[in-house]
């Protein structure tokens, strides 16, 4: 078995922050060039792609997911482990053909690589003419003006203000029913192994009057779910003179207040910041999904120090019994885990287990200690548990993981769940799928349903992954 595919896939199956998406959008509105744009890392990364083709629309290109009729190919990256830093790299030498076969061509990096490894990239990368950090898409037309004039073109500079606010994102890779909104940019929480901070910069929260209307018109074009988006979700905070303050429990009331129809989900919450404010904001409104993406890395005290994670383990077991408390055994949880991380021993490693089985996560990102240049951790502790071990324990990790998840599933079996309706499933046409409030995808035998439907259906069976059920009683999970 391959390890390293298992960890990029993590236990739920789901999809991996690294994995990359292709953008397949064709415009052809008569534009004078082609954009064809690539995305790597996390939602925020795809969700700044949707704002960058936005940009470059309105300025002069259509877009393609040829790459053989683009005249500009951007590749939004990511940095958060060296593996994802080693993908764009072998992407690029694939490029390298195409550029040699028309050397007209235009090759950009964004992102997060972008922005850690600025001109060096022009230097490293030879076929690389542009570098574009993620603050400064507002740019881009310049910069690619730079480029006509054959110059190379670099602007990696860190806003404390820019959060695209009034830039309507075009919807790439869409199922029209699903979409992300962007609420904050940037980190300030300087976790000792995370890379963010300096790719992200400060934090920033957007003026939740745009985010506001954004759902709003999502809602209006047939949307039915949106997930509010940003590194640290809880910290979200609106406090612009002489407007009311807003925190994140106030935003997500917002939000849900736009229709009932309309599902909320958001994502990523730090345990240090959430809030029973938050929880009770959840339970207030039924279209708030019922879950939680509330990541733990370790479950030891003296790692999660080191980590400057700045909560401790009894702390995130009283979040998780808050939540619980709160909200009912009902509310999905799930987690991210790094394993070997500097200095972890064995005991320690244990810690992380035990804190699993206590908590029972129904899924987790997992993933084994990257180090990243520039980071607290690269400059105070030594990257000392060797490979193998790293893998062994990460292996263990995903073991148990795949028992809970499939455990977790198999209480939902009997049960029925309103589930919005996203498409056909990838394993079969006569099936659709959606997923329940709990984040679980759900596959069903198609009927008269429709992508965007709400429709309830009873599970009779599960994988570790999926459960799968059959729709019953369709009025009323339409009324
Ligand atoms: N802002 C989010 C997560 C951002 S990165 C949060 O704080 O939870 C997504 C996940 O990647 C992290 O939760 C962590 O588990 C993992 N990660 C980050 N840096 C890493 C590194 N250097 N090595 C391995 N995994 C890392
Ligand atoms: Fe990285 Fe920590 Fe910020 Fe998450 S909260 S982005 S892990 S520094
Ligand atoms: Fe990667 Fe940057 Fe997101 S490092 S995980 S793309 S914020």
């Amino acid at each position: 078995m391959d390890l390293i595919k298992d960890i990029e896939v993590g236990a739920s199956g789901a999809k991996e922050p690294t994995d990359e998406v292709r953008i397949s959008r064709e415009t052809n509105t008569g534009k004078a060039k082609k954009l064809y744009i690539e995305s790597y890392g996390c939602q925020m990364n795809f969700s700044d792609s949707e704002i960058v083709t936005s940009i470059l629309e309105r300025e002069g290109f259509d877009s393609t997911s040829d790459l053989e009729q683009a005249d500009l190919i951007l590749l939004n990256t990511c940095s958060i482990r060296e593996k994802a830093e080693l993908t764009v790299r072998k992407r690029l030498e694939k490029f390298k053909g195409l550029k040699d076969n028309d050397p007209k061509k235009q090759i950009g990096i964004l992102g997060c690589m972008a922005e850690r490894l600025k001109k060096k990239l022009l230097e490293e990368e030879k076929i690389v003419d542009l570098v574009a950090g993620p603050d400064s898409y507002r740019d881009l037309p310049n910069l690619v003006k730079e480029l006509d004039e054959g110059r190379k073109a670099v602007n990696v500079f860190l806003s404390r203000e820019e959060t695209y606010a009034d830039i309507s994102p075009v919807r790439l890779q869409s199922n029209g029913v699903t979409a992300f909104i962007s609420i904050m940019r940037g980190c300030d929480n300087m976790c000792s192994f995370c890379v963010v901070p300096f790719t992200r910069g400060r934090e920033r929260s957007r003026d939740p009057k745009t985010i506001v209307k954004e759902a709003r018109d999502l809602f209006g074009k047939g949307y039915r779910e949106v997930t509010l988006l940003g590194q640290n979700v809880d910290s979200y905070k609106w406090d612009s003179e002489g407007e009311e303050r807003v925190n994140f429990a106030q935003l997500l009331k917002m939000v849900a207040e736009v229709d009932p129809e309309l599902r909320i989900r958001f994502s990523t919450s730090h345990p240090k910041d959430i809030t029973d404010e938050v929880l009770f904001t959840m339970a207030e409104h039924e279209n708030i999904c019922k879950y939680i993406h509330l990541p733990v890395q370790s479950g030891n005290d003296r790692i999660l120090k080191l980590m400057n994670r700045t909560y401790s383990r009894e702390w995130y077991l009283e979040r998780v019994d808050s939540i619980k408390r709160i909200l009912g055994e009902e509310c999905g949880i799930s987690s991210d885990m790094i394993t070997g991380f500097c200095s972890e021993t064995e005991e320690e490693h244990q810690d992380t287990l035990s804190l699993m089985e206590k908590v029972e996560f129904d899924f987790s990102y997992m993933f084994f200690y990257s180090e990243r240049p520039g980071t607290l951790a690269e400059k105070k502790y030594e990257d000392d548990i060797p490979l193998e071990t790293k893998k062994k324990r990460l292996q263990e990790i995903i073991e148990l993981q795949n028992r809970h998840s499939l455990r977790s599933n198999e209480k939902d079996v009997g049960k029925t769940f309103k589930v919005l309706v996203e498409g056909t499933s990838k394993k079969s046409e006569s099936d659709l799928f959606g997923r329940n409030s709990q984040n679980k995808v759900i596959v069903f035998p198609k009927g008269d349903q429709k992508p965007g439907d709400y429709v309830m259906v009873k599970v009779h069976a599960c994988t570790s992954a999926t459960l799968l059920g059959k729709v019953v009683d369709k009025e009323r999970a339409n009324g």
